[in-house]
């Protein structure tokens, strides 16, 4: 196995940890994560006005799945594919790296003194990872 290659799966492990420890302790974050979202992201509110719960709850499950995929490459053509549509539903760019932040933040706030620095390095490696692709694909 490559370097990199270690880097990507330790670091999935540890988002997973991070992931584990805020489900067992605060159950579904969903509704505090767009909430955390709306607050920060100017415009995102409205755009999610007519959005039913299902939905929104559809769209962060797909967002959880690409922070835990283990190889993103085979994830290109799907996030090719969202943003273009993100792109139709009036999604500027900028609002992806707003959400990651507001997942982590959420994250982050309700573990408290249980969030580690290597959470942080975890987190950070596989945004940068998604928000390059996101970035390509726009
Ligand atoms: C990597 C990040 C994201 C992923 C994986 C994702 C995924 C999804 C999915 C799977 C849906 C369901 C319908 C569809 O397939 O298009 C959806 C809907 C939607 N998403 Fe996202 N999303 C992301 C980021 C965002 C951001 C940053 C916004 C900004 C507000 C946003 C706004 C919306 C809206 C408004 C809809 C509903 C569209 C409609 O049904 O009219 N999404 N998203």
């Amino acid at each position: 196995m490559t370097s990199e290659k270690q880097i990507c799966k330790n670091a999935i492990a540890t988002i997973e940890r991070s992931l584990f420890q805020v489900a067992e302790a605060s159950g579904d974050i969903t509704p505090l994560v767009y909430a955390d979202y709306f607050a920060h992201c100017e415009g995102s509110e409205y755009l999610m006005l007519d959005i039913e719960d299902r939905e929104k709850g559809r769209m962060m499950d797909e967002v959880f799945r690409l922070l835990l995929v283990q190889e993103l490459r085979p994830e290109k053509e799907y996030l090719r594919y969202e943003t273009k549509n993100h792109q139709g539903y009036g999604v500027e760019l900028e609002m992806y790296e707003k959400l990651f932040n507001s997942l982590q933040n959420t994250v982050k706030r309700l573990l408290g003194s249980s969030w580690l620095p290597e959470f942080e390095e975890a987190w950070q490696f596989r945004i940068t990872e998604l928000l390059d692709i996101i970035k390509k694909s726009s």
